[in-house]
């Protein structure tokens, strides 16, 4: 008979880290190319600006940036962590993956590193399996980096992209509890809609045509509004029932900062009492894909609007379709 391994009763997250890049890039430098108006950017989305990384900050430097703010946070050594996941669409190789080379840099001792490919659900996909894994024994400690470049993949002339995607990074340390800090994870997918946001061509099609432009991404906006508002809201509810919760038990609500519009659909369709401190990041820093809920939980916390020992609703959503929800216990 194999042996099997057998984990931690519980898993939590331990700290949470942020890397905000430096250009700050506010509607009224993008509306021309784009035939709009800062008013009409903020009403339809919220944005009021973004950020967009130097050539310096890479995919590694503001990954490695956030993970160690939330090792700090978490009071664990890089040693301690045996599973470094990463959660991106804008690390430009195909391989290997950018995770191993994080890892390195943080001075980590061999462990798992991995990319996850789920875009702007990536995040919570990571913490699931970060939960997982601790609960498994199939590693102590995890750290789970959520982080994009969209600013390398933008056309900076496309209506319904060029004022949403934005750069960052997020992560946060996973590891054991002595009672339950990460609830069931919700998660799926729906690749009938694989084509609502996707690069706009498959690489070989780009080299086929002799073209050396990066294929940018494009979106079906008002198809993937109504998938976000409602389908989204029974996967949030979902997420609350299956953690033996009610929506009267939530603190903070964290949704992906794709859209305040979003949210607000969100919040009403699953009837989150007026006190619920909800993330409304996405107003400074865009969409920034995988690393959008790291980044706007940070926010809370640093603003005092999530504290210790909160209950926080996680929900993540995006091109796939791909989407993640789970309700978790604030370091
Ligand atoms: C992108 C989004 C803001 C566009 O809003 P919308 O109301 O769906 O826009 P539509 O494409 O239907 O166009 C509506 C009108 O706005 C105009 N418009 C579109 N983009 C515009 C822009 N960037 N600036 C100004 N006007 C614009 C259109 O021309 C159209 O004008 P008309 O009514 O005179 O024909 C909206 O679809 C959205 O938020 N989608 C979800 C995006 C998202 O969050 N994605 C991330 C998920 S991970």
């Amino acid at each position: 008979m194999l042996s099997t391994s057998t984990g931690a009763a519980h898993a939590a997250i331990l700290g949470v880290g942020a890397y905000r890049p430096s250009i700050v890039v506010p509607n009224s430098e993008l509306v021309e190319a784009i035939d709009s108006s800062d008013e009409w950017i903020q009403q339809r989305s919220g944005i009021k600006q973004r950020r967009f990384a130097t050539p310096e900050e890479s995919v590694q430097m503001m990954s490695v940036a956030c993970a160690r703010e939330a090792l700090e946070a978490a009071g664990i050594e890089a040693d301690q962590v045996d599973a470094v996941i990463v959660a991106t669409v804008s690390h430009m190789m195909q391989t290997p993956a950018v995770a191993p080379l994080i890892a390195t840099e943080l001075g980590c001792d061999h462990p798992v590193a991995f990319d996850i490919s789920a875009a702007c659900a990536g995040f919570c996909h990571g913490v699931g399996l970060a939960s997982d894994m601790i609960r498994s024994g199939s590693a102590r400690y995890a750290l789970v980096i959520g982080v994009e470049r969209l600013s390398d993949i933008l056309d900076r002339t496309d209506r319904g992209t060029a004022f949403i995607f934005a750069d960052g990074a997020g992560a946060v340390v996973v590891g054991p509890s002595e009672t339950p800090g990460i609830g069931p994870v919700v998660w799926g997918s729906d690749g009938e809609q694989y084509d609502l946001i996707r690069q706009r061509e498959d690489w070989r099609d780009v080299v086929a045509v002799g073209s050396t432009a990066m294929p940018p991404l494009t979106m079906q906006g008002s198809s993937v509004f109504r998938w976000a508002s409602f389908t989204m809201a029974k996967v949030g509810t979902e997420a609350i029932e299956r953690a033996g919760i009610t929506p009267d038990d939530l603190d903070v609500f964290v949704p992906h900062q794709a859209n305040m519009r979003i949210t607000d659909a969100m919040a009403r369709s699953m009837k989150l009492p007026e006190r619920v401190k909800i993330a409304r990041d996405v107003a400074e820093q865009g969409n920034t894909s995988a690393a959008s809920v790291p980044l706007a939980l940070h926010r809370m916390i640093q603003e005092g609007d999530a504290v210790s020992g909160d209950l926080a609703l996680l929900i993540a959503f995006g091109a796939g379709l791909a989407y993640a929800a789970q309700v978790v216990v604030l370091p």
